[in-house]
């Protein structure tokens, strides 16, 4: 009983997934080899880098900076474009089988759809709207990611076209978040992830009397955003009837199961790679089945969630 992995594995939007967790957008989901790494060391669903019409370059380095307790990036959005990205989740696909979510970006309606029928032709099982940039306003300066009328059009608009279930990921950086999520879902969206990384933040390198990352901010994440994403995700799951998958700052099992408990039906962990390496899923994985041991859940949706707010 105690290492069944059976115990641990999801049922997600039509889909198993062998273990609660998440690969995010953006990390090590770049190519079919990195997919395939994180697949065999645990991870259940795999998402692929956001992927936009052509192919960016992101910003000059340094991009990353480490601090106690999380991490600011400034990539900028690099990713090889949605052909090539497409190309790498269908060479995974083809071998795998394992869900894999597609991230795309855009800053207009016609560029989602675009991308989203592209999706279509692939053999990607969901498509991820990543919805939080905080680049792109609407005519009264409000960034898209902070107007729940925007994100229920983008969403809206992308169902009418996608062949696959559509995840909208949100940003915590509004006010009224809870709102943008039932604005989603009302808007047809099959699920949230959330959330992106907060701020942004900076860091100065006072020896050299400059800023740490290139472009002076960038977005947090990592243990220091887990409360913000414990908080968001219970909120949404106290409004919402679509699944979550709960992404921000988780970096062993007590945290996944605390995601699991505020409403999660996944766990993203992304941020703790860069710590922990590769093997932190297998470690969460059992961390968590030692956990259900220990109070006695034969499987992982035993695990009692919060009373709803
Ligand atoms: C280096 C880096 C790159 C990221 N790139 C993307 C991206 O392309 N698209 C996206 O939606 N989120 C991106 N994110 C956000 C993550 O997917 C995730 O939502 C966030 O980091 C919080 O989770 P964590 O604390 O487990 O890292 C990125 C995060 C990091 C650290």
């Amino acid at each position: 009983m105690k290492n069944d992995r059976s115990r641990i594995s999801v049922e997600f939007l039509g889909k198993r997934a062998a273990t609660p967790l998440v690969l995010p957008a953006g990390i090590m989901g770049m190519t079919w080899s990195g997919m395939k790494y994180t697949w065999e060391n645990g991870c259940g669903i795999i998402t692929s880098k956001s992927l936009t019409m052509e192919p960016r370059k992101g910003h000059a380095g340094p991009v990353i900076a480490e601090f106690e307790g999380g991490m600011l990036n400034c990539m900028g959005l690099c990713n090889p474009g949605i052909e090539e990205g497409l190309a790498e989740v269908n060479e995974f696909r083809k071998f795998y089988e394992v869900p894999v979510i597609v991230s795309i970006f855009a800053t207009t309606i016609d560029d989602f759809l675009t991308l989203t029928q592209k999706v279509n032709e692939s053999r990607g099982d969901f498509v991820e709207l990543n919805l939080s940039c905080p680049n792109v306003s609407d005519e009264y300066g409000l960034p898209l990611a902070a107007s729940k009328i925007k994100v229920a059009e983008i969403v809206s608009a992308v169902k009418m076209v996608s062949k696959i279930p559509v995840i909208a990921k949100l940003s915590p950086n509004v006010s009224g978040l809870t709102e943008i999520c039932t604005a989603a879902e009302a808007a047809g969206a099959d699920a949230l992830c959330l959330i992106n990384t907060l701020g942004p933040g900076m860091l100065i390198d006072i020896d050299l009397q400059r800023s740490v990352l290139s472009n002076r901010t960038g977005g947090m994440s990592g243990p220091c955003v887990k409360p913000v994403a414990l908080r968001a995700v219970f909120e949404a799951y106290s409004r919402v009837k679509i699944p979550i998958i709960g992404t921000g700052g988780v970096s062993n099992g007590r945290d996944a199961v605390e995601m699991l408990m505020a409403g999660a039906s996944l766990v993203g962990v992304g941020s703790a790679l860069y710590e922990g390496g590769i093997g932190i899923f297998e470690q969460i994985n059992q961390d968590i089945l030692t956990y259900m041991d220990q109070y006695g859940y034969g499987t992982i949706t035993d695990i009692p969630r919060l009373e709803k707010m």
